[in-house]
């Protein structure tokens, strides 16, 4: 009996799966390793390498192990470059999503806990984010990360699938120096990579409507977000009733000011950021509500800012060595 997770050799997929690990439950990844690593999944944990949009490779994976729920984490998740690419978004979160949930079908696996996104919201106006504020995503990956709820939530009705959505806010920090976010677009490895390159760390933008100018933004510990999965497939596997979403968020900002000085002392590397111009479709703040979460789900942050960045900095280190 395992949990699969596909996505589990990327940044967020790893830390889940050592969250279940730790809770004594057995996984398998399956992950085509297209923004993942192999050497992010554990030694002992079966991998199957390949794409979830292989049903035939998935038919085999369910054959081969007994899965009892699925936690969906692969996907596409560059919201920027998904304007360009709106098809491969599409292609891999929306067409990949309906193969693994026809193949979930098949073998009769009916439990599935999904990686959704703040994304979903779009610029919301609202100043603390819940489940209810409405969902305006600007973006083919919001809007195929939504496509995705609905796809959860409609199997469901169709066949009694039990599943949840886990809509994550700014998913930072490292539960293991192992592991860390390579992402190409996100805010912690573009201000480690400069650092690292030489280069002074930019902030785009210093005249939004926040206390120091500086866009505000909900930044939670990976290591806390994954093991609110656990919790969630915990509830699931006990039929007990959760909620169709979730907001994994803080209930807190924090401004990209703030996180440049942040790193400024847990590097010990000083430095005056640049000012470059705004990004265009930044909004000023986005902050989230985790309350149902917290009442469901296990749900709490259990870092400060300081061990987000430390954790971050720490693993950045040991991947440049
Ligand atoms: N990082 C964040 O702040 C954040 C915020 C909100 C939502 N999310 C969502 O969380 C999930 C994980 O994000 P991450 O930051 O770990 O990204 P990531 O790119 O590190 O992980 C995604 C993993 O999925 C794998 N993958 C992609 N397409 C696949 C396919 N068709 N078949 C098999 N494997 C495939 C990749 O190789 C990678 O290992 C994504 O779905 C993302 O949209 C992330």
């Amino acid at each position: 009996m395992a949990w699969l997770v596909t996505g589990g050799a990327g940044y967020i997929g790893a830390h889940i799966v050592r969250a279940f690990q730790a809770d004594g439950i057995d996984v398998v990844v399956i992950d085509d390793l297209s923004s993942g690593h192999a050497q992010f999944v554990p030694d002992g944990v079966p991998f199957v390498r390949g794409s979830i949009l292989d049903r035939p490779l998935l038919d085999r994976t369910f054959a081969e192990h007994t899965i009892t729920g699925v936690v969906h984490v692969a996907g596409f998740k560059y919201a920027g470059v998904s304007v360009q690419r709106p098809l491969h978004t599409y292609e891999q979160n929306v067409t990949a999503t309906v193969t693994l949930l026809a193949a979930m079908q098949e073998a009769g696996t009916d439990r599935i806990v999904f990686s959704s996104s703040a994304a979903v919201y779009g610029t919301p106006h609202t100043d603390l984010v819940t489940e209810e504020t409405p969902k305006n995503p600007e973006s083919p990956y919001g809007e195929s990360k939504l496509i995705g709820e609905w796809l959860l939530r409609d199997q469901g009705v169709a066949t009694g699938l039990a599943h949840t959505s886990l809509r994550y806010f700014n998913v930072v920090g490292s539960g293991s120096p192992e592991l860390r976010d390579t992402s190409p677009h996100n805010l912690f490895p573009l201000v480690f990579d400069a650092l690292v390159e030489g280069r002074t760390p930019r902030i785009n933008g210093n005249d939004y409507a926040t206390p120091d100018g500086t866009c505000v933004r909900d930044y939670i510990h990976v290591a806390d977000l994954a093991r609110s999965h656990v919790a969630a497939a915990r509830r699931l596997d006990a039929g007990e009733p959760v909620e169709a979403v979730y907001n994994l968020g803080s209930g807190t900002g924090v401004s990209v000011g703030e996180i440049m000085s942040t790193v400024a002392s847990v590097t010990g590397i000083g430095f005056e950021p640049e000012i470059g111009p705004r990004r265009p479709g930044d909004p000023d703040r986005i902050v989230a509500s985790g309350e149902l979460a917290s009442r469901d789900l296990d749900w709490k942050m259990r870092h400060t800012l300081d061990e987000m960045v430390q954790s971050a900095w720490t693993s950045r280190q040991s991947a440049a060595l």
